[in-house]
């Protein structure tokens, strides 16, 4: 009996440890959130496990815990036709509606999947039933992009991965193959897939040698600089499900193949202090007190640091890189682009990101629609079908469909 209650008074600790955090009231069915939330962390903390005890690299393990049992062979259902296939040497799943009347030539969207560089999938259950949902409802084709993830390759890779798959396709005689209209191709991508999104429009339309152009950029609760890890949204969120800013920055610093000593100097903004002078003229294009609308900054104060580690940057050039930050690319850069839609989700550390990019493409004369959700949190448009289901997945995906249909 005292073994029991003993048992169960500890499981009852735990799990109150575990799932229990205070969130506030405006997030989206805070309760599942919070369940959804410790799951993952537990994942994240036996993923730790393992990497400590020298069995692998935790983001090895916590891709296998969250996504062995969910990768789907390509299947063909109702009026879509899905195969795997590979466009130079990148990994693809190609979504094809065979639905009447069959159009000359149909839409496309390039999708590139989340999970921090280092998780998720195209064959993953949540972004194959996205991009079927997205498929179907646009009457498109939709190619999703499995690039390789972190720890086995890292940054810059993914973006040559996204890149060199989006650029054979977009190729006369591919879209020929599929069907696909050169004039309506979008590309677009979420949290980590929105950052190699946003890096591969602004690499595309710089290039000289890409003659199709893409007509559409669609950015979900992007992940697009790693300077300030102090915006008004990094303070308020820090610890909000189900990415707080540490992770985010363990991620960040896995991606550029960093050292995790490292990951308190960058919560200090000790990589951007007034001592690095490389990153002097960078902070400029990010002053969010100017590029945020007042609602957003309330009255949080920006981190600025007079002394800071300018040594990270020796250690770590990619943190000045554009290719990492597309928030930082220069005007002229921006001005190529094309028209824009941004998702962004109050309760997320990430929503200044797109904010910011929402307000500088804007500058640069870019037609821009900013999708702002109140009661959103970081990932939440993957989680719109069971057992994950909440309204606000639904809401979001919806209206983000409904964005593409009208506009590609
Ligand atoms: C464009 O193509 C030429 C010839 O193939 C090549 O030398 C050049 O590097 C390419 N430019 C870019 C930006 O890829
Ligand atoms: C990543 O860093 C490790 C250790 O600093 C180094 O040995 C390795 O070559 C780096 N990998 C890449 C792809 O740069
Ligand atoms: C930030 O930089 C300052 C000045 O070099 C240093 O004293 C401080 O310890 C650094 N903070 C962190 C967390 O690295």
């Amino acid at each position: 009996m005292r073994v029991a209650s003993a048992l169960l008074t500890a499981l009852t600790a735990f799990s109150a440890y575990y799932v229990y955090t205070p969130l506030p009231s405006t997030v989206s069915e805070p309760w599942k959130l919070m369940l959804l939330d410790a799951t993952f962390r537990c994942a994240q903390d036996l993923s730790n496990l393992a990497h400590y005890i020298g069995f692998s690299h935790h983001l090895r393990v916590l891709n296998f815990i969250s996504g062995y049992f969910d990768k789907l062979d390509p299947f063909s259902s109702g009026h879509l036709k899905v195969t795997d296939t590979v466009f130079d040497g990148v990994e693809v799943r190609i979504f094809e509606p065979m639905k009447e009347p069959y159009e000359t030539l149909k839409r496309s969207i390039i999708y590139i999947h989340g999970g921090g560089w280092a998780l998720g999938g195209a064959r993953m259950r949540s972004y194959d039933s996205l991009c079927r949902k997205i498929s179907e409802d646009v009457n498109a084709v939709v190619v999703s992009i499995e690039y390789r993830l972190v720890p086995d390759v890292h940054f810059p890779t993914p973006v040559y991965d996204v890149l060199s798959a989006s650029k054979y396709f977009m190729r006369p005689e591919v879209l020929e193959k599929y069907s696909v209209d050169p004039d309506r191709i979008a590309i677009s991508g979420d949290s980590a897939g929105g950052n190699l999104a946003a890096v591969v429009c602004q690499q595309l339309a710089e290039d000289p040698n890409v003659t199709t152009k893409v007509k559409l950029q669609a950015l979900i609760y992007p992940v697009l600089q790693l300077l300030d890890f102090n915006t008004p949204s990094y303070q308020q969120n820090t610890d909000m499900p189900i990415l707080s800013r540490f992770v985010m920055i363990k991620f960040w610093l896995d991606y550029l193949n960093g050292s995790h000593a490292y990951a308190h100097a960058l919560l200090v903004n000790n990589h951007t202090s007034l001592d690095v002078r490389e990153a002097g003229s960078l902070r400029e294009r990010l002053n969010w007190n100017s590029l945020l609308p007042l609602a957003f900054k309330k009255d949080y104060k920006p981190v600025l640091q007079s002394t800071g580690t300018p040594n990270i940057i020796q250690a770590i050039p990619a943190l000045l890189d554009i290719r990492a930050s597309p928030l930082i690319a220069q005007k002229e850069t921006l001005q190529l682009l094309p028209k824009t839609y941004i998702l962004t989700c109050e309760h997320d550390v990430l929503r200044d990101d797109g904010s910011m990019y929402a307000r500088r493409l804007q500058e640069a004369g870019i037609d821009v629609t900013h999708d702002h959700y109140e009661d959103g949190f970081h990932g939440c448009m993957i989680f719109a079908t069971w057992p994950t289901y909440f309204s606000i997945g639904a809401r979001t995906r919806d209206a983000y469909i409904k964005w593409l249909n009208e506009n590609l």
